[in-house]
């Protein structure tokens, strides 16, 4: 499967964002670069790398990352063996997780659109990972062509393929910074350059706060949104406490993957939205209910018309009604 518009001008495959982050660009089978040692990966399944190559510094081929697992779940090619074995063994435990990352990248979607009927101009899409189909500015300036979107996320391969789809972008820019020290994300030039903090703004932290420890999971959040004016948001897809996650959680610990999985409770992921008012941007309108956070599957069907059932994501929108 190929997920990428024809329109992208984002490098296609692991090697050519590898020669584009410093490699060579048209051997499989490439130099090492200066700190990086030579990795011989084994070629693989019908997607990602599967000739010898070497990568640069800041990459490791041989540990799982969150990222390039996430885009193996959607079908992307951006991944290497290790991302693709521990892909393959959660899916193996709990195949619904292909289908409710499908709809997490939906969801996205339909959440900005909701965000720009109410105003919304900027967002800041936290853990914005490797880019695919409907990213955050497509679906943005599709409806507002002036939209303002920045994505942040620490990983090296995420910042070149967004680069490199958005070198002729002026309203959008990717930016490498850690969420576990938001303070350096206000004070980046390039956020501040294009994101003005007087006016509403919409923080976007789909599949990632997951990732972090407690103390750093809220204070990205709080920190974000106390930095934006009354009529802000904040949006949050959050993996629920269950079994399967917890199995999930075990496999990234045992593999070694590059973060954490964090599971929380309901009462845990509420926790983000406090001091927030959650609305209930798309689901039938529900007198008896105040809006509440919704799993996944209450958000998708999917493309073909079968409902999601898992019991795996819950969601989240919620305004900022007063500074
Ligand atoms: C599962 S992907 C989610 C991508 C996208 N938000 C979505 O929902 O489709 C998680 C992303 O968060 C990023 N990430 C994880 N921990 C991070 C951190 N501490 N700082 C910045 N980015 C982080 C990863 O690199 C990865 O790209």
């Amino acid at each position: 499967m190929n997920r990428r518009s024809p329109k992208d001008s984002t490098p296609s495959t692991a090697r050519e964002t590898l020669a584009a982050v410093g490699g060579p660009k048209h051997a499989a089978s490439v130099t090492a670069q200066e700190d990086s040692p030579a990795v011989d990966i084994p070629g693989g399944g019908s997607t990602g790398l599967q000739d010898n190559v070497t990568v640069p510094s800041g990459i490791d081929p041989n540990r799982p990352n969150v990222a390039r697992v996430y885009d193996y779940f959607l079908g992307g090619r951006d991944n290497f063996e290790a991302d693709r074995a521990v892909a393959d063994e959660i899916l193996e435990q709990t195949p619904e997780v292909r289908d409710t990352t499908r709809a997490n990248r939906e969801l996205l979607g339909r959440v900005v659109r909701y965000l720009v009927k109410q105003g919304i101009r900027q967002f800041i899409d936290l853990g914005s990972g490797l880019p695919t189909q409907e990213n955050v500015h497509q679906v943005a300036q599709a409806a507002v062509a002036d939209a303002r979107v920045v994505y942040i996320d620490y990983d090296p391969v995420v910042l070149c393929h967004g680069r490199a789809l958005l070198a002729t972008n002026p309203n959008t820019v990717v930016v490498r910074a850690d969420l576990r020290e938001p303070g350096t994300i206000l004070e980046h030039p390039e956020v501040r350059a294009l994101i003005d903090f007087t006016k509403p703004t919409a923080v976007l932290a789909f599949a990632v706060l997951h990732f972090l420890e407690d103390e750093q999971a809220y204070a990205v959040g709080n920190t974000l949104m106390d930095a934006c004016p009354a009529g802000s948001y904040l949006a949050v897809s959050h993996v629920l406490d269950t079994d399967a996650a917890q199995k999930g959680r075990d496999i990234y610990a045992r593999r070694n993957a590059n973060a954490n999985l964090v599971p929380r409770s309901r009462e845990q992921i509420r926790r983000f939205f406090d001091g927030l008012v959650l609305v209930d941007p798309d689901l039938e309108p529900s007198p008896d209910k105040e809006p509440d956070l919704v799993y996944l599957s209450q958000w998708k069907q999917l493309e073909d018309g079968i409902a999601l059932q898992d019991r795996l994501t819950l969601c989240g929108v919620a305004r900022r009604s007063e500074s």
